[in-house]
């Protein structure tokens, strides 16, 4: 099942002593919940978590462990790697492309710094206990980036090899990082007469925007579509920062759990790539604010783009191709646009409202 990576030296974590023990990075962030709730149904997990701020006590009471850190402080995520003896790693610590465009040399800093730690730490973990890390890491639309909102609107439902040419800060990070993993995961030291048995199993999703009911994204770009559900639902008007025929692919919350955990959990041997696109549907800002509508009739939306995030969107795909998901793993989206919103969005944000 499980990977390796060079000379054909094939190991399996699941055939491997001891149990699983996972480390999650930006564990108090928006996936960093769910995902943690979606782990914690196998007891035989050991779940460490860190953050640079405390985890809510409802995600913190799910783990064995937490540590409040940073990062990018190599001596501490060393430390936790080895003392937990670490199998897997889901990496979703990171800066979002609007912050990191306010701070692009931090976001370099934190999004490379942190992942470039991360794997090099995790190759001389498996090379000294002789066992497979499996690093997981959420990419981005970000990566993609159209010439002109023409290309955007002709070319289709993008590839992972097309368009590779991100706007962002966050988009060329993300796009490096993966060539790292791959790179770590496939040709790590490949001339060096010492280089032994390194097994790392990096996998990745492109993840397109995502909707969660119980929480509010920050620092995004595709946070127009998340605020102005978030606004209507607690009664507030919305301005959004981008155009109503802004299009882009979506995904709900859970959706998106459920792919890492699948990708997480997939068959080394029928993994063909170590990136795959994901979504569910593709919907424009002003076909979100018709449904919002249909459901928070008082709702007040208006379109006032703003100018640089426009842009940025614009150069992001209006859909992606996910049959190399489906083909090697079996992705498959739980809920169409309208299901999205009739079955989990708009009544799981009126409970999450009602009860606040
Ligand atoms: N949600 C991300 C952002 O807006 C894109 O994947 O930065």
């Amino acid at each position: 099942m499980i990977p390796v990576c060079r000379e054909g030296v094939r190991m399996n974590i699941d055939e491997q002593p001891g149990s699983r023990s996972v480390l999650i990075t930006g564990a108090s962030g928006e996936i960093g919940h769910g995902l943690i709730k979606g782990l914690r149904v196998h007891d035989d997990i050991h779940i460490v978590a860190t953050d640079l701020k405390e985890l809510p006590e409802d995600t913190h009471g799910l783990c064995d462990e937490v540590h409040v850190g940073d990062v990018c402080d190599a001596s501490l995520m060393q430390q936790l790697i080895a003392m937990h003896e670490v199998t897997e790693i889901y990496h979703l610590a990171a800066l979002l492309s609007s912050r990191a465009e306010h701070v692009p040399e931090v976001a370099h800093e934190v999004n490379v710094g942190g992942t470039f730690n991360l794997l090099k730490l995790s190759a001389s973990h498996s090379a000294s206990f002789g066992r497979p890390v499996r690093f997981i890491l959420p990419s981005t639309i970000a990566v993609y980036g159209m010439s002109s909102l023409a290309q955007k609107q002709s070319v289709g439902a993008v590839s992972e090899g097309d368009c590779n040419e991100p706007r962002t800060m966050y988009g060329c990070n993300k796009l490096y990082c993966e060539h790292l993993g791959r790179y770590y995961s496939r040709h790590y030291r490949s001339l060096a007469e010492d280089r032994g048995t390194t097994m790392i199993d990096f996998r990745c999703l492109r993840l397109p925007g995502i909707i969660a009911a119980e929480t509010k994204p920050t620092g995004g770009t595709s946070d127009f579509v998340p605020e102005m559900l978030h606004a209507a639902a607690s009664g507030m008007p919305y301005a959004s920062f981008v155009r109503e025929d802004t299009r882009i692919p979506w995904m709900t919350m859970p959706e998106c759990i459920d792919s890492m955990l699948q990708i997480g959990r997939a068959d080394e041997g029928s993994l063909k790539h170590s990136v795959y696109n994901v979504s569910s549907f593709s919907a424009s800002a002003g076909e979100v604010a018709d449904m919002v509508r249909a459901s928070f009739p008082g709702a007040q939306i208006e379109f006032t783009p703003d100018v640089d995030r426009q842009a940025i969107v614009d150069s992001w795909p209006e859909d992606v191709d996910v049959s190399s998901a489906h083909d090697d793993w079996g992705f498959s989206p739980r809920w169409g646009h309208e299901e999205a919103f009739s079955q989990y969005i708009i009544p799981s944000i009126r409970t999450h409202y009602t009860q606040a």
